[in-house]
């Protein structure tokens, strides 16, 4: 009988101190929501079950304070990837700013030459002592010169205009052709050959028409600053040389651009596409051409690289994705 009442009184102890603080510890993780739950004196048993309680609710304060910690560094993040996107915007507009400005010089000496003639025809006017037939060779002549300015100018605005914001196809190769009747006037290409094999038949690709202006452009302008002053040895080509191809392959149009210039040095090579790595002189180059170019084609779902051998020429190749 005394054994029994010994037995129900140690269940009824086991049950007391072990079984029903267990069970709450349980239903408190159970019912964990965030909010640290309120231990009530009574409710702590001074044994191993209450510090076990004791350093449960410890590791939940710890828990909340960590996600706490967590949403200010998401908020903290979240801020700095716009400061980055506003950044990057502003980079690319002044880029394109910086090439246009490029642009500038040639336009002006472009627009100079014309603007010489018109003055000459003015001063002839002049004088009075023409016949209807000079008057009239003249003015025509004067027309021609002030047509050729305006459409100078007309290019060079349709070039800085920022493209609709909808706008996120292109025609490759008429682009290409936009940007090769701004720069082929260019006192920079004077000198060079322009060479074209374009075998693309998909021509529309997924890249705004303002990004492929921009990418065209500055590869371009690269190519001609390596051919400038360059020149290439005894076996090299008879003149500084573009060759621009084009063709398609699995989904996406190849563009490569070789030039006959000084070539890329196997170190430098890997740092190009690299923000602000450049070797021209200041005011030159800001280093910023082709990590722009390599950020607009990556973000379309393409690629650009480049091969070098230096002193033979550099080719870079694009590989846009088509519509
Ligand atoms: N076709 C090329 N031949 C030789 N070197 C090149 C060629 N293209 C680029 N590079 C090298 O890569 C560097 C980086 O080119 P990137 O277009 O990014 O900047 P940049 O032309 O120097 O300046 P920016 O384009 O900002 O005016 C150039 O300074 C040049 O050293
Ligand atoms: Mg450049």
């Amino acid at each position: 009988m005394n054994a029994l009442i010994l037995v129900l009184f140690g269940i009824y102890l086991l049950s007391r101190t072990v079984v029903k603080p267990i069970n709450r510890l349980v239903s408190v993780t159970e019912r964990y929501d965030g909010a640290i739950p309120k231990l009530q004196k009574g409710e702590v048993p001074n044994n191993e079950i209450g510090r076990l309680s004791q350093s449960l609710n410890r590791m939940l304060r710890q828990l909340d304070a960590n996600e706490r910690e967590l949403k200010e560094n998401i908020l903290s993040l979240k801020a700095a990837n716009a400061e980055i996107r506003k950044s990057r915007d502003e980079m690319v507009k002044s880029e394109k700013m910086a090439s246009v400005g490029r642009l500038a010089t040639g336009v002006a000496h472009e627009i100079g030459n014309p603007l010489g003639i018109i003055l000459g025809y003015i001063e002839l006017l002049q004088r009075g002592d023409l016949t209807g037939f000079e008057r009239e060779d003249f003015l025509s002549r004067m027309e021609s010169e002030i047509t050729r300015i305006h459409r100078i100018i007309r290019d060079l605005l349709d070039f800085s205009r920022p493209a609709t914001a909808e706008q996120h196809h292109s025609n490759a190769h008429e682009i290409l052709e936009d940007v090769l009747a701004i720069l082929s006037p260019q006192p920079l290409f004077e000198k060079i050959h322009i060479q074209r094999s374009l075998q693309g038949e998909s021509v529309i690709v997924k890249l705004a028409e303002d990004s492929l202006k921009q990418v065209f452009l500055n590869i371009m302008i690269n190519a001609a600053d390596a051919m400038d002053d360059f020149l290439p040895g005894p076996e090299g080509l008879p003149e500084p040389t573009l060759t621009i191809e084009s063709f398609n392959e699995e989904g996406f149009l190849i563009m490569r651009f070789s030039d006959t210039g000084c070539g890329i040095g196997p170190h430098e090579i890997k740092r190009i596409f690299d923000p602000f790595f450049t070797t021209k002189e200041p005011g030159k180059g800001t280093g910023l051409g082709l990590s722009i170019c390599y950020t607009m084609v990556d973000q379309a779902g393409g690629g650009i690289h480049a091969e070098s051998k230096p002193g033979r020429g550099t080719t870079v190749i694009l590989h846009i994705p088509l519509r």
